[in-house]
């Protein structure tokens, strides 16, 4: 990837940002819940092939981006929000057939029953319930019938927890990651899913341990690690969000967990 790229949320005061875009700073590029492993299984799920056309959500750094590439699709085609995001992801695509717009994955340009894979991670959480449905709803509109669709979001466990425990994390998780986020039940997240015209083909989770050294060196490489623990030294306002943001995984370790499930539009 190119020096020149700008890391989204550049220039921002960094206790206002959100958590992700902290991480990116950081240089961390696996901003999902689950990590690499449950970011795999979610592929193994989907089996994208070469006769695919692929739309991905909220690519945000990449990664990903990347490892679906490596499976050749026919077609992949991005949505992202933000625009420096959306510049890192276009400097890994190539060919005619792989673009990243910039836009909003409620309303996507794209045509109806086109696709035939559609998933995002780490993008429905940050949104309200009304925008979650578009989001899924929209998914559903760019599907064939048959067509493959998945997500990789945080969860609350276990179904039945306490409905006024739940608003709590909900609360702590959005103030630490300074990002109106909401993460819902397994149930809750497969009802959405359903509603939209889909069957839940697989479901597996993971911790949440997004923040945890195991976890990062697994998902960054050991080199990555080290150059985010040298980031995290030399910023210390950056290290005071993610020094908050663990802090608040690892109180509600036990209700946080990561979720993919991987659906087929009837
Ligand atoms: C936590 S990051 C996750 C990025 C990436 N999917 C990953 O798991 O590493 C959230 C991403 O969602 C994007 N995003 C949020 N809401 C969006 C929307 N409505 N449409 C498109 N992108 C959105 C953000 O710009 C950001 O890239």
């Amino acid at each position: 990837m190119s020096e020149k790229l700008v890391m989204p949320n550049e220039g921002r005061k960094t206790s206002k940002t959100p958590g992700h875009w902290v991480l990116a700073q950081l240089g961390k590029k696996v901003l999902r819940p689950g990590g690499k492993e449950l970011t795999l299984k979610m592929l193994d799920g989907l089996k994208i092939n070469s006769s695919d056309h692929v739309v991905e959500f909220a690519p945000g750094m990449g990664f990903t981006a990347r490892l679906c590439l490596d499976k050749s699709p026919q077609k992949y085609t991005a949505i992202e929000q933000n625009e420096q995001a959306a510049e890192i992801v276009r400097s890994y695509l190539n060919g005619q057939n792989q673009t990243c717009i910039i836009g909003n994955a409620q309303q996507t340009p794209l045509e109806e029953a086109t696709a035939s894979v559609v998933y995002g991670e780490a993008m429905l959480t940050m949104q309200t319930d009304p925008r979650k449905n578009e989001i899924i709803a929209e998914a559903s509109r760019i599907l064939k019938s048959g067509g493959r669709f998945a997500i990789h979001e945080l969860c609350i466990v276990p179904n039945e927890i306490d409905p006024t425990k739940k608003q709590t994390i909900q609360k702590e998780v959005a103030q630490t990651i300074q990002h109106p986020a909401k993460p819902i039940t397994p149930f809750e997240w497969k009802e959405l899913i359903e509603a939209n015209g889909f069957n839940i083909e697989y479901e597996v989770t993971a911790p949440m341990h997004l923040l945890e050294p195991k976890r990062m060196i697994d998902d960054e490489g050991f080199l990555g690690f080290l150059n985010i623990a040298k980031n995290i030294i030399l910023k210390p306002e950056a290290r005071k969000r993610v020094l908050g943001m663990r802090k608040v995984f690892r109180k509600h370790r036990h209700n946080l967990a990561a979720i993919t499930l991987v659906a087929t539009k009837k």
